[in-house]
């Protein structure tokens, strides 16, 4: 986790340039729906602007905050997020969530890309993650402590449960199918083996990725509300005879993702 003196210098910078103090929302748009917001008015903050940011390198990730007002609401979108494999170490990859927390938000909505393990899923659904197995080889909250909380927190309802039901009536209401899984977390950045796929299935794991679980240790570090909402973009290896490229997941999500995204519209929509 980050110290009290980086999350601050890193706020600071988001409130002095956007002139704006608290937020409602907090986004993370991951592959193939940072367009999620197209037309929408904003002001764009860059990563690599903002002290102790990381820029996005992974493809279909632009690096830039979007601040906006959509449903009465202030919210703080990421047009990408930043990854364990980028290399930048896991204290990058959550100093969004930590920012994200001192901006006051209620809520944090993101999404993902991701490979089904479980069979009975096909390309296209969305999975709303009920939890998630941590294999990416490291925990984020390794460190010292700092102001947000104990290294000892729980992890049981990091995917907050009513967020999920309120989202699951919501689809249900809109006709939009939707899974509840299981996510692991999967460091990367090469796609996974067909035997570790196979193990997975074993220990549990509907869906396979390679975000989204640092993320959520660091909202339920800071008590934050999550719901994180992923999209099957290819069955994961070696399910399929296929070979898996960046290049058709980004495809695949973008083709995809009407539905994911009328979902979260409607969701800020009654938050
Ligand atoms: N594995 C890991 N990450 C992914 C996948 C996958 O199959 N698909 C999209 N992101």
């Amino acid at each position: 986790m980050n110290s009290k003196k980086i999350i601050q210098e890193a706020t600071d910078y988001i409130i002095k340039t956007s002139q704006i103090k608290h937020f409602d929302i907090g986004i993370i748009l991951g592959s193939g729906l940072n367009d999620l917001f197209f037309d929408v008015e904003a002001l764009y903050i860059d990563y690599k602007d903002i002290p102790h940011f990381k820029t996005s390198t992974a493809p279909g990730h632009q690096g830039r905050f979007m601040i906006f007002n959509y449903a009465n609401k202030t919210i703080i979108a990421m047009q990408g997020r930043l990854h364990y494999y980028e290399g930048y170490g896991m204290d990058a990859v959550i100093l969004p969530i930590e920012v994200f927390k001192e901006l006051g938000i209620s809520y944090l909505i993101t999404t993902n890309a991701v490979g089904a393990i479980n069979e009975n899923y096909e390309v296209g659904d969305i999975v709303i993650i009920k939890d998630h197995i941590n294999f990416m080889g490291y925990n984020p909250m390794i460190g010292s402590n700092n102001h947000q909380g104990s290294r000892f927190f729980d992890m049981s309802n990091a995917y907050d449960l009513s967020l999920r039901t309120e989202a699951e009536t919501l689809a249900n209401k809109m006709n939009i199918n939707t899974r509840s899984g299981v996510m692991l977390g999967y460091s990367g950045p090469c796609f996974e083996t067909p035997a570790e796929i196979r193990a997975f299935r074993i220990l549990g794991a509907d869906i396979v990725g390679m975000s989204t679980v640092p993320e959520a240790i660091a909202s339920a570090h800071a008590n934050l509300k999550m719901v994180s909402f992923s999209l099957i973009t290819n069955m994961a290896s070696g399910v399929l005879k296929e070979k898996l490229n960046e290049n058709h997941i980004i495809e695949i999500a973008q083709a995809k993702s009407k539905d994911l995204k009328n979902l979260i519209l409607q969701l800020i929509w009654t938050k």
